[in-house]
């Protein structure tokens, strides 16, 4: 996948109320695991609700190099069938993962753990993002890094290892992509492994692992984290998945609703899992009429509905802890923040310069060019509200799915339109979004 076709801007205007029922596709984690545990499991896995973005699809596509025979039956329902935990093919072309920081990291983890080569390639923006963080512990476990561009970055080369070491391994960054690569390279393990973690991050490979049958125990550590250990080998069996709905996802219809006076929304089936809702709990804090209107279990996950009307927020801080349990919602946070009375300061973002795009800066400079308040200092972000905010454009995306339906969020609550650079990358995690946001009344189109 190449990302090269031509930019295509879109512009969100000014919308009134905006109304109905959505459900947001599912859970973009959750997809990329169910495709990797469906090759490392022996026998069929089926999945239900599956996102069909570019991300997932160059994490299918990877899988199927690797050995796994993978069948599309309909709309988000899918087979994967697997060839089990050591007994991986090794691929005869290099493994292109477009935008999916996910899809590339976590495989990264599955061929280190394998007598395997691969060669790992991604587009402009996954070859800008560090790769160093995940080969450091691969290798301790035993891979090698045969080639590599600067800096440890995308083309890379990785030789696995059928023989992994057994390591004890904390993380140094809060990162899930981090823990499930070194989790996931374990599995062929003959021992066990160990990996703590300072601040708890998404759980997604945890519960995974354990619904497809390993010996994983985790328990809590220190005041914030986690410590997970792995027991090498395991024979994993095939399993059904239920993808819930992707609150990363949803995170951009639920703002919108709050920001557009007199809308009145409801989100249904939206995991809620407590490391994934930092956004929800900080716009609670800032006043959000937000209703939870039935709470149950869905595959393995809480999933909520939540009705959200049009709201009158204020600004609050956020505090750096909060960060792994909403690092991706950032930018629609700051949209948020922008049309609150206050200021909203958001705590410990270092993490956001790796992301698709530097995020911190992005944000900042996007809320800027459409008349908002925006400074960075250090790793924290200011964003000083208002309840008029201008609009304007063009908003710089650079390749960032999440820039690009953060600014349209934006521009349905402004005085004049939002236009964003380039619409394209928002397939990668949400290819439904424009008919979605378009079909509550927002006014998004060329
Ligand atoms: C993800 C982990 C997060 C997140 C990304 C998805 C995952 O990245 O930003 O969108 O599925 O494990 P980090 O692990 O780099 O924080």
């Amino acid at each position: 996948m190449s990302h090269s076709a031509a930019p295509t801007p879109l512009t969100a205007r000014p919308s009134g109320p905006l109304k109905g029922r959505v459900r947001v596709p599912g859970d973009k984690s959750i997809s990329h695991r169910a495709m990797i545990f469906g090759l490392l499991s022996v026998g069929e896995t089926q999945v239900e609700g599956l996102l069909e973005g570019e991300d997932v699809l160059a994490t299918g596509r990877a899988c199927a190099a690797l050995g796994a025979k993978i069948q599309r039956h309909g709309e988000g329902s899918w087979t994967v069938s697997g060839v089990g935990v050591g007994s991986l093919l090794e691929p005869r072309e290099p493994l292109d993962f477009g935008n999916a920081g996910t899809g590339s990291r976590l495989m990264m983890g599955v061929v280190a753990g394998h007598g395997i080569s691969a060669t790992f390639d991604g587009d402009a923006s996954l070859r800008k993002r560090p790769m160093r963080r995940v080969l450091d512990p691969l290798v301790r476990m035993g891979a090698e890094v045969t080639v590599q561009a600067e800096g440890g970055r995308l083309p890379l080369t990785l030789r696995g290892t059928q023989d992994p070491l057994p390591i004890s391994y904390e993380t140094p960054v809060p990162s899930a992509q981090v823990k499930s690569a070194v989790l996931l390279a374990a599995l062929n393990s003959p021992g066990r492994t160990t990996v703590i973690e300072r601040e708890a991050t998404r759980d997604h490979t945890e519960k995974m692992m354990a619904h497809f049958g390993a010996d994983i125990e985790v328990t809590p550590s220190g005041e914030h984290g986690r410590r997970i250990v792995l027991g090498g080998r395991p024979e994993l069996r095939a399993s059904r998945i239920v993808v819930p709905a992707d609150p990363s996802s949803a995170a951009f219809p639920l703002v919108a609703a709050l920001i557009v006076p007199g809308s009145d929304v409801v989100i249904e089936g939206m995991m809620d899992n407590p490391l994934r809702t930092g956004l929800l709990t900080t716009l609670l804090e800032m006043g959000a009429d937000i209703e939870v209107l039935d709470r149950r279990s869905e595959g393995g996950e809480d999933v909520v509905d939540l009705r959200v009307r049009g709201s009158e927020l204020h600004g609050v801080d956020v505090p750096p802890e909060r960060a792994p349990s909403m690092i991706d919602e950032y930018p629609v946070l700051a949209v948020a923040a922008s049309f609150a009375r206050g200021t909203t300061r958001m705590k410990g973002l270092a993490e956001l310069r790796v992301k698709e795009s530097d995020r911190l800066a992005a944000i900042a400079d996007g809320l800027l060019v459409c008349g908002a308040d925006a400074v960075i200092s250090g790793d924290d972000l200011t964003v000083e509200g208002r309840t008029r905010v201008t609009g304007g454009g063009p908003v710089a995306t650079h390749l960032d799915h999440r820039i690009a339906m953060s600014f349209l969020v934006m521009g349905l609550a402004t005085e004049d339109p939002v236009t964003i650079d380039d619409a394209n990358m928002i397939a990668t995690s949400f290819p439904a979004f424009t008919g979605l946001m378009t079909g509550l009344g927002a006014k998004i189109g060329a």
